[in-house]
């Protein structure tokens, strides 16, 4: 199972709670470097370094080696992941850090069953955020990426767009509304 985007708050997310579910989750990122470690130590089976990929090179079918993926990036490397699909894989389309355009072929669709599924968490119904909420509190709970979290107050949001602009991040951030009406755990005292 592959999941790009690794170090952002979506793709940490992921990887814990795919390896929490018995998955080998290859880990793709553009911070290999630098992260590495973290995302071994989160659940990461194999971290992948985003630049290792040949993009300007992508066949219809490649070499099927993912049962699915988690995709926060779009572009060319939704591409070239599904080219990379096992038959019957399922690739979820959550984002576009990288890029908001989807220029593929038909063969992985049909040639191997090949599922892309949307996301769109905007409009998820409330049912089915409790039921997720549920799970996410219990067998799924991601404790190694929750751990690390950090709270930022509403007034600092301009001084860190930048670093999520250039992919620098790593994690989940929370950003607090009203300073003192949320208890903040992981600030000193
Ligand atoms: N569909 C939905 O319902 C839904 C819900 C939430 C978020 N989203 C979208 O999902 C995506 C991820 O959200 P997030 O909260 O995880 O964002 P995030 O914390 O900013 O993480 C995005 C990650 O993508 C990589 N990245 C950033 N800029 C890039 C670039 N120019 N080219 C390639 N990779 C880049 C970086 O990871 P690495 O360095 O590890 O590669 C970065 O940490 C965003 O596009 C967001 O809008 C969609």
């Amino acid at each position: 199972m592959a999941v790009t985007g690794a170090t952002g708050g979506v793709g940490c997310v992921a990887v814990e709670i795919l390896a929490k579910l018995g998955f080998q989750v290859v880990a793709i990122t553009g911070k290999a470097a630098e992260e590495s470690d973290w995302l071994k130590a989160i659940g990461a089976a194999e971290v992948l370094a985003r630049q290792s990929i040949d993009l300007t090179k992508i066949r219809p079918l490649g070499a099927a080696t993912y049962a699915g993926a988690v995709d926060n990036l779009g572009g060319d490397i939704l591409a070239w992941l599904l080219s990379m699909q096992k038959i019957g894989g399922t690739v979820a389309a959550v984002g576009l850090a990288a890029d908001m355009k989807l220029n593929t072929t038909v063969a992985p669709f049909i040639l191997r069953g090949v599922h892309l599924l949307g996301t769109d968490s905007a409009n998820c119904p409330m049912s089915l955020r409790q039921t997720l909420w549920n799970r996410l509190a219990v067998d799924w709970r991601p404790d190694r990426v929750h751990d690390q979290v950090r709270t930022i107050d509403f007034e600092d949001l301009p001084t860190h767009f930048d670093a999520y602009l250039k992919g620098m991040v790593r994690g989940r951030t929370v950003v607090r509304i009203g300073r003192d009406s949320i208890p903040d755990p992981h600030r000193a005292p």
